[in-house]
């Protein structure tokens, strides 16, 4: 028999509950791992882990509550003995305004989500990583991580963090095995898409135009992020740490 990619593989997918989330755990179990589903969206989350069978299950967790991620990291590590993979991909992208306009709470929620939730998951799945010596975390940036544009200038900010967190995490925790790196998807069709897309002040259709034109190939699709997520994640990928990997369909290399 063949084996998968990632067989049997402990992996927590942060946000898995859908859009890119969902098809990493999707392809994630077409390639062997046993997944766990960190979300809040119970309903979605539920449906996708009975949909794949056994080898999937769905935790209710705020990724923003340390209380919420230990327990949930505790309970992983209880199942399964291990975790061998994390990918922190849960996110929102927060309001949409220049930074004079911007509310603090609106910024302390989207660094909440986007790098709090990030380093709290990261905190707790590290001990078990260093005991195994060997582990492999996935971080979402964006290429809003990389580069700026006239839209969520919050989100950026959390972008950018996300980038230095992956860099100096993959030095610090080389020595025990354990490999950080970080995808900067471009525009993909998700919910998150649509709702930036929406917030738009010039409209919806105009965003959606403005990013098509950013774009030489095309928009992207959840599962061309959740394939380099899966390559990063794997063996394959055993020289690989502290690196970006792009996926936006040309939009950076303008
Ligand atoms: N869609 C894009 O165009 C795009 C581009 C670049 C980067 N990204 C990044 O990709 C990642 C996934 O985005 P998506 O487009 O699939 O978004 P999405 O909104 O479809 O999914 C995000 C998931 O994160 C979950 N989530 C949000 N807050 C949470 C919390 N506090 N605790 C637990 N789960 C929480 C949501 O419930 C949801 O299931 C994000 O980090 C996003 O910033 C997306």
């Amino acid at each position: 028999m063949s084996k998968g990619r990632v067989q049997d593989k402990v992996t927590i997918v942060t946000g898995g509950s859908r859009g890119i989330g969902g098809a990493t755990v999707r392809r994630f179990v077409e390639e062997g791992a046993k997944v766990v589903i960190f979300d809040m969206l119970d309903e979605e989350g539920t449906a996708l882990a009975t949909s794949l069978g056994a080898k999937v299950t769905y935790q209710n967790v705020d990724i923003t509550k340390e209380a919420s991620v230990s327990a949930a990291v505790r309970k992983v590590a209880d199942a399964h003995g291990r975790i061998d993979i994390l990918v922190n991909n849960a996110g929102i992208p927060g309001v949409n305004k220049f930074a004079h306009e911007v509310e603090v709470a609106e910024w302390d929620r989207v660094f909440d989500v986007n790098v709090k939730g990030m380093f709290l998951c990261t905190k707790h799945v590290l001990p078990h990583m260093m005991k195994q010596k060997a582990g492999s975390i996935v971080n979402f940036s964006s290429i809003y991580g990389l580069i700026g544009n006239i839209d969520l200038p919050p989100y950026h900010a959390t972008k950018g963090a996300v980038l230095m967190m992956t860099k100096t995490d993959a030095i610090c925790y080389a020595p025990h095995g354990i490999r950080v790196n970080a995808v900067h998807p471009g525009s993909t069709m998700t919910e998150l898409f649509m709702k930036a897309a929406e917030s738009y002040p010039a409209g919806k259709q105009a965003y959606l135009d403005m990013m098509k034109e950013k774009h030489p190939l095309c928009l992207g699709e959840p599962v061309d992020v959740a394939n380099c997520v899966l390559f990063l994640a794997s063996d394959e990928a055993r020289f690989v740490t502290g690196a970006s990997l792009v996926m936006d369909g040309g939009y950076t290399a303008q």
